[in-house]
């Protein structure tokens, strides 16, 4: 695997790698987990002790995602990402808040089988989401570090993705070449609406709205909506789809129990997918 070279995430100076550890000439150093990430995450910048997804909610979206109901999806995403990077020969590419990695792995295979030779890193501020991204693939630099402070040079990457993680314009516009691409993914409004339904006693409309919010630095190359139904084929499939989002592991009482009772659950996949290129300085 060839290896993107990383930027101090204290001092932004280059990370020169020795082995398992980077440092970089003002002497911050790193170390690289035993399981093969970089853990460049600041102590000092952490809001909480353990920042991020859960283990309980990491292990849900393995599970549920292993099942491949959202493939079609990660394929589109896919489509999009090689389109974009058709006439880049090894592309920098970046994952920001890559989960456990189940996008991450299939973008790796993608790219690689389109000839492109990546150099694909990807990182999450959770140390559990990347321990287990980490078994997925080993052809990808895997982090742990913030979205807001990523650990690369300036104007070093051709596309960043961020599927289903929080926007953050300012950060993504900084690491982004002048001319690259910003790869977004976000929930449309009939996304998993009979689980809402089944949640919430009234199902409110969305205010989200990502192509404005990113405005100021990019502007919309190309958007489209991913959408089909398809059906949870087994209960365990519907608690790993609850356990994985805030809202399914606060539920209780009677709304937990009816859905603890099915055995299947027809659903609504509804993604947007937009493409954005970083507008110039
Ligand atoms: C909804 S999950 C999406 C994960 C993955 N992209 C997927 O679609 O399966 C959002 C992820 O963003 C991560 N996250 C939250 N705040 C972050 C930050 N400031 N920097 C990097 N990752 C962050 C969480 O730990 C979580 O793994
Ligand atoms: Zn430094």
């Amino acid at each position: 695997m060839s290896e993107q070279t990383l930027a101090c995430p204290v001092c932004r100076a280059t990370l020169n790698q020795n082995g398992s550890n980077l440092r970089c000439d003002a002497g911050h150093s790193f170390d690289r987990a035993r399981q093969g990430y970089w853990n460049l995450l600041l102590v000092q910048k952490k809001r909480s002790k353990d920042p991020g997804d859960n283990t309980t909610m990491v292990q849900a979206r393995r599970d549920f995602l292993d099942q491949h109901y959202y493939q079609p999806l990660s394929d589109a995403v896919n489509t999009l990402a090689v389109d974009s990077l058709k006439d880049t020969h090894m592309p920098k590419v970046m994952d920001m808040g890559c989960g456990e990695g189940y996008y991450t792995d299939r973008l790796q295979q993608a790219l690689v089988d389109n000839n492109s030779f990546p150099q694909l890193s990807a990182l999450d501020i959770s140390k559990h989401a990347v321990k287990a991204a980490c078994r997925r693939n080993k052809q990808i630099q895997w982090m742990v570090a913030s979205g807001a402070d990523m650990p690369l040079p300036a104007n070093s990457q051709d596309l960043l993705c961020v599927l289903f993680s929080r926007l953050m314009p300012e950060p993504f516009a900084r690491v982004i070449k002048p001319g690259g691409q910003l790869l977004i993914a976000w929930p449309g409004e009939q996304h998993l609406i009979e689980l809402r339904q089944h949640i919430y006693d009234e199902v409110r409309g969305s205010q989200f709205d990502p192509i404005a919010q990113l405005s100021e630095q990019f502007e919309l190359t190309s958007q489209q909506q991913v959408s089909y139904p398809f059906t949870l084929q087994r209960q365990a499939d519907i608690q790993a789809l609850l356990d994985m989002t805030p809202h399914g592991q606060r539920l209780a009482g009677d709304k937990r129990a009816r859905l603890d009772a099915l055995d299947s659950l027809p659903l609504t996949l509804d993604v947007n997918l937009a493409l954005l290129r970083k507008k110039p300085d």
